[in-house]
C-alpha cells in the first residue's frame, strides 16, 4: 500500500510521475504528492485522489528532470494535505517517500524532540526523515551515508525515496520489506512500486531486494548493501504489455477484469493441461512431487480472496489427496506460534505477492523447516522471491482493488494442483482424473457463457441496490464463494454483508431474515443439493427475499422466487469457478447504480504491505 514513482533523466519528472502515480493510485488513495528540485526543492500535495492533485497543479511550471512522487494509504495520520508525502526535513534541503510503517518511530521522535525537532505532520515518514537529515548534520557524512547508518536503528517496513539538493542530479532509495522496481532506461532511470509506471518506457527493470540502497542518476545505477558493499544488479525483462494496465473500452478496472476470465483462465491452463497426454505439467510441482504427495501436512496462508481460494482448496486435496490441510489468515499465523513440522508443506496464496502478512508468515514457516509453495499473481513478487517453488496464475496484471481474475486463476492452479497430486499419489483413479481434467478445459467457454448475457444478474442488482444489508449462503465447494460473494459486495458497494454455510445460518443469521433482507444462494447442482433447497425453504418461510444462483434448466425452486441466475452445470469440484462469476457482476452492478468508484473503494488498497 502507498504507491511512489520517482524519475531522473533527461526529460522533465513531473508527467511521468504523474501518470506513474495514476496507475499506482490502487495502492492508496486517500492524498497524493509530488516533489521536484528547482532552485529549491519544491513540495505539493493534496488531499484526495491524484487528479485532484493534477487540479491543483494545473498552469504550475514544472521544470525539472528529477522528482518524486507518492500516493497515500494513510497509516501513521488521518488522510489530510499535511500528512500527505513527499515530507520535507527541518533544514528545506531534503524531501521523502515512503511506503511501509516504521515502528519505532515513536523512539526516534523523542530524540528528535529533544533537539527541538518540530514536525509538520503525524506520520512516521518525517520522523525517519529528519533522523536522516540530523545523522547527515551531527556526522557531516553523505546523504547515503546517513541513510545507511539510519536504516540500521529502524524497525519496520520500508520504501524510501529520497530527493537531496545537495546532490540535485540523484536519488537514494532503499527498502525493506516493501516493494521496489527500477527500469533502467537510456540515460534515464524510473523508480516505483510496481512495473506499471516503468513499462511504457522500458522493459529492463532490476527488483530491489531487502537491505538493498540503491544510488540512481540518470546514466548511473548503483546498487550496495547496508554494510557499503556493491552489488551487481541483476537485470530482468519484463514480460507485460502496456494495454494490460489499460481499461481498453470499459468503464472500471473491474468489470474488464471480470469479462477478461474465459481468457485468464485458459491462459493459465496453456501449456499445463495436456488432455492429449492425459497429464498435467507444472514444473514447481513436479520438482517438489515427493514432498508434495508425502506431506504430512498442507498449510495455505492469505489473506482476503486468497484466503477464500485458500478454503476450496482446502476441500478439493483433501477429497483428492487425502492430505490434511490447514486454512489460516496470514496475519493470525504469523504472531501465534504455530507448530510447523518437516514434512510440511506451506501454499502461500497471492494476487501481489507483495501482502506483508503473507510475507511474513511464510519467513517463521520457511525457518521451522517448512516448503513454501507460492500461488502467485504478480511475477518476481517478494513472496515468489522466498519460494522454494510455486506456480504462477498467469492473470495479468489486476487493477481493480476488489480481486476477481486473479482469484478465478488462483482456483484453476490449486485444482490442477489437487488433481496432480492426487494422480501422482495414486487417490484417484485414472477415470476420474481425466474426466476433471476435461471439467477444467470446459471452464472458459463456461464463464463465456456467463458473460455473454448479463441482464439477469443486472435486472437483479437493481432490485437489491437500495438493500442496508446481504446474507450469501452455500454449502461444500459453494460456502466459500458464499464468503467471497459477501466480501465482494462489502468492499464494492459498502452494504454490509454476511456469507455463511446454508445449514449454519440456523444457528444466529437466521434471525436477520425479515422481508427487507436478500438472502442469496449458491445452489448449484451437487452432493448438498436437496439441503441446500430446505434451507431456502426455511427462509422463504420467513419472507427474506430469496436470490439463487442454480445449474442451468434445474427449475425446483422456480416457486420460491423469480431472481434466479442460471450457471452452466460443472462437477461440484469446478463449479466454484463457475459460479463466483455472477456474484462478481452483481457486486459490480450494484456498486456502480449506487454510484460508487469501484475501482477505488474507500479505506481498501490492492496492496497490504503493511501488517
Ligand atoms: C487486499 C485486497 C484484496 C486481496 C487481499 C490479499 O485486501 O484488496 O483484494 O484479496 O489484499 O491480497 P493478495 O495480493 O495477497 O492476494
Amino acid at each position: 500500500m502507498c504507491g511512489i514513482v520517482a524519475y531522473v533523466g533527461n526529460r522533465e519528472s513531473y508527467p511521468v510521475i504523474l501518470k506513474g502515480l495514476k496507475r499506482l493510485e490502487y495502492r492508496g488513495y486517500d492524498s497524493s504528492g509530488v516533489a521536484v528540485i528547482s532552485d529549491k526543492i519544491e513540495v505539493y500535495k493534496k488531499q484526495g485522489k491524484v487528479a485532484e492533485l493534477e487540479e491543483s497543479l494545473l498552469g504550475i511550471p514544472m521544470k525539472s528532470t528529477i522528482g518524486i512522487g507518492h500516493t497515500r494509504w494513510a497509516t501513521h495520520g488521518e488522510p489530510s494535505d499535511r500528512n500527505a508525502h513527499p515530507h520535507i526535513s527541518k533544514s528545506g534541503r531534503i524531501a521523502m517517500i515512503h511506503n511501509g510503517i516504521i515502528e519505532n518511530y515513536a523512539a526516534l521522535k523523542l530524540e528528535l524532540l529533544k533537539k527541538d525537532y518540530t514536525f509538520s505532520s503525524d506520520t512516521d515518514t518525517e520522523v525517519l526523515l529528519n533522523f536522516i537529515e540530523d545523522i547527515r548534520k551531527h556526522n557531516a557524512c553523505s546523504l547515503e551515508e546517513a541513510v545507511r547508518i539510519a536504516l540500521k536503528r529502524v524497525v519496520g517496513a520500508y520504501v524510501i525515496v529520497l530527493l537531496d539538493l545537495e546532490n540535485p542530479d540523484t536519488l537514494i532509495a532503499a527498502r525493506k520489506g516493501s516493494p521496489l522496481v527500477i527500469g533502467i532506461g537510456k540515460n534515464e532511470h524510473f523508480l516505483a512500486s510496481d512495473a506499471s509506471p516503468i513499462i511504457e518506457y522500458t522493459k529492463e527493470v532490476v527488483y530491489i531486494n531487502d537491505y538493498e540502497l540503491a544510488i540512481v542518476k540518470g546514466n548511473e545505477l548503483i546498487l550496495k548493501n547496508l554494510g557499503n558493499e556493491v552489488i551487481t544488479p541483476f537485470v530482468q525483462k519484463l514480460d507485460m504489455e502496456l494495454a494490460a494496465i489499460e481499461k481498453g473500452g470499459f468503464n472500471h478496472f473491474m468489470i474488464k477484469e471480470i469479462f477478461e476470465q474465459p481468457q485468464t483462465i485458459f491462459d493459465c491452463l496453456r501449456g499445463r493441461l495436456d488432455l492429449t497426454r492425459s497429464d498435467i505439467m507444472m514444473a514447481g510441482v513436479e520438482k517438489y512431487i515427493d514432498e508434495l504427495k508425502n506431506a504430512n501436512r498442507i498449510i495455505i496462508v492469505a489473506c482476503g480472496t486468497s484466503w477464500h481460494a485458500g478454503l476450496i482448496a482446502e476441500y478439493i486435496i483433501e477429497e483428492l489427496c487425502r492430505i490434511p490441510v490447514e486454512v489460516e489468515y496470514a496475519s493470525e499465523f504469523r504472531y501465534r506460534n504455530p507448530i510447523v513440522n518437516k514434512g510440511d508443506v506451506i501454499f502461500a496464496i497471492s494476487q501481489s505477492g507483495e501482502t506483508a502478512d503473507t510475507l511474513v508468515a511464510i519467513e517463521r514457516a520457511k525457518e521451522q523447516g517448512a516448503i513454501i509453495f507460492g500461488i502467485l499473481n504478480v511475477v518476481g513478487s517478494s513472496i515468489a522471491r522466498i519460494s522454494h517453488a510455486g506456480a504462477y496464475t498467469h492473470a495479468g496484471p489486476e487493477i481493480g482493488v476488489a480481486s476477481t481474475k486473479a482469484f478465478t486463476a488462483q482456483l484453476v492452479v490449486l485444482t490442477m494442483m489437487a488433481i496432480k497430486i492426487a494422480k501422482e499419489k495414486q487417490t484417484i483413479s485414472e477415470g476420474r482424473f481425466v474426466q476433471l481434467m476435461e471439467e477444467l478445459s470446459a471452464v472458459p467457454d463456461k464463464v463465456a457463457a456467463i458473460l455473454k448475457d448479463t441482464y439477469v444478474v443486472e435486472r437483479i442488482a437493481a432490485k437489491h441496490a437500495t438493500a442496508s444489508s446481504f446474507l450469501f449462503l452455500g454449502r461444500g465447494y459453494n460456502f466459500p464463494i458464499a464468503l467471497e460473494g459477501a466480501l465482494k459486495l462489502k468492499e464494492i458497494s459498502y452494504i454490509h454483508a454476511e456469507g455463511y454455510p446454508a445449514a449454519e445460518m440456523k444457528h444466529g443469521p437466521i434471525a436477520l431474515v425479515d422481508e427487507n433482507l436478500p438472502v442469496l444462494f449458491v445452489a448449484t447442482k451437487d452432493a448438498y443439493h436437496q439441503k441446500v433447497i430446505s434451507n431456502m425453504q426455511e427462509i422463504n418461510a420467513r419472507k427474506g427475499k430469496l436470490i439463487a444462483i442454480v445449474s442451468a434448466g434445474d427449475h425446483t425452486i422456480d416457486a420460491l422466487t423469480d431472481d434466479i441466475i442460471e450457471v452452466p452445470e460443472a462437477d461440484e469440484l469446478i463449479a466454484p469457478i463457475i459460479n463466483v462469476i455472477p456474484l462478481q457482476l452483481l457486486s459490480y452492478y450494484i456498486g456502480v447504480s449506487r454510484g460508487l468508484d469501484v475501482d477505488k473503494p474507500r479505506n481498501l488498497a490492492k496492496s497490504v504491505t503493511v501488517e
